[in-house]
């Protein structure tokens, strides 16, 4: 597009939009063929608007994963980070309610022209696989269909970005590392994990008392909510335990190194503290992201029943059932889940030295 160089000259909205181009591009393939389909207009529009917020979220998250990708990141920018994926989590919103928008399509309106698309599909969209693949959804874990990997409908040249960006651009992979080398797990005399496994077992072993002395449950339900309990405390074990953590990594249960899992454990019991109080929200924010793509991913999928029932897509896929199996299993940060299952009520935290909490507190509050 031709564009006037020196800022001072004036600009007309058109032409900065470039809206003649973005104008001119809803190209009804049902008008092309002489059977003109009234709803092959929304078709085309909704599906552009989604790219173009596609677009915007890539914007966004390319800054991001820069941020997190040198080895020093300055503390200053997790709040830029968290702003723009304040962002993107309300254009994921949008992403959501826009499928109501095509859902006023019926189905019978949309057979009118739906035989004009194949073999194109949603299945061919290069930035939705850019933005599933710098959050962080790795390659071997895709469920695909007609044996063919996830990336053969890209160019060569679109692939080898994919590749490139799952092997270096990964919002998770910069994360991890980043969660590395965060300090403070041990201080002086004070480790972090030694003192978080002893309030555990100080919280288990009140539970079971609680069990135990309870006036409304029978011997038999007691002995049940101990063995209950003793599943409980099988899921603290891959925290206690490097080499268990190791395994479900090993298995693909689980993607952060030990390290990385027990900073972002420590930064989520001591969220409290005026220095975690950012890098907890940024971790939170990832989880919103994470929710809202399966939420689309389910939204999308509930539409296509409705649109479609049980006829397979244009992209040769079994359709809903394909892109339901997606949105059950493409998830990306795990991880920060499984950290609920660790979390302990407050009352149980270990109290933090006090020169510790100083370095985690505000200079000017400090005595
Ligand atoms: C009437 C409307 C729609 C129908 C019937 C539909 C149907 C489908 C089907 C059946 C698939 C599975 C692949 C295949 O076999 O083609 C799919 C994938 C996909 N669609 Fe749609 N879709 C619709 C609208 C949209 C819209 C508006 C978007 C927005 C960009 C979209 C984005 C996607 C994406 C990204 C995938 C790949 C999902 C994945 O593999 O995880 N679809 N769609």
């Amino acid at each position: 597009m031709e564009y006037p160089k020196d800022p001072y000259i004036s600009i007309h909205y058109k032409k900065y939009l470039g809206l003649e181009q973005l104008l001119s591009a809803q190209r009804l393939r049902s008008e092309d063929l002489e059977k003109p389909a009234h709803d092959e207009m929304l078709f085309i529009i909704i599906h552009q608007v989604y790219e173009l917020w596609f677009k915007q979220i890539i914007h966004e998250l390319e800054s991001v994963n820069k941020m997190f990708k040198n080895d020093y990141l300055d503390e200053r920018s997790i709040g830029t980070a968290v702003e723009r994926l304040d962002r993107v989590i309300v254009i994921f919103e949008l992403l959501v309610q826009q499928i109501k928008v095509l859902e006023t399509m019926t189905p019978m309106d949309f057979l009118e022209f739906r035989s004009y698309l194949f073999p194109a599909s949603g299945f061919q969209s290069f930035q939705f696989r850019k933005m599933e693949v710098m959050l962080g959804l790795p390659a071997d874990q895709r469920i695909t269909y007609n044996n063919k990997p996830y990336h053969s409908a890209f160019s060569e040249e679109e692939r080898t970005e994919l590749e490139m960006l799952e092997n270096n651009g990964s919002l998770v992979k910069e994360l991890i590392d980043w969660l590395e080398r965060i300090p403070f797990l041990q201080f002086n005399e004070f480790s972090f994990l030694a003192s978080y496994k002893e309030a555990v077992q100080h919280m288990i072993a009140k539970e079971q008392q609680a069990i135990r002395d309870s006036q409304f449950l029978s011997d038999k339900e007691k002995e049940m909510r101990l063995i209950m309990l003793g599943d409980t405390n099988n899921y603290f074990k891959s925290i206690f335990d490097e080499n268990a953590h190791n395994q479900l990594v090993e298995e693909g249960t689980l993607r952060f190194s030990y390290k990385a899992t027990i900073s972002a454990l420590f930064i989520k019991l001591y969220k409290d503290e005026p220095i975690l109080q950012l890098p907890n929200l940024l971790l939170e924010r990832l989880i919103d992201v994470e929710e809202l793509l399966t939420v689309w991913r389910y939204r999308h999928a509930q539409m296509v029943l409705r649109m479609l029932g049980k006829k397979i897509g244009t992209g040769g896929s079994s359709g809903h059932t394909y892109l339901a199996k997606t949105a059950e299993k493409h998830h990306i940060f795990h991880d920060l889940y499984n950290l609920s299952t660790m979390m302990i009520p407050r009352g149980d935290l270990p109290e933090l030295p006090e020169e510790l909490r100083e370095s985690l507190g505000f200079v000017f509050t400090k005595k």
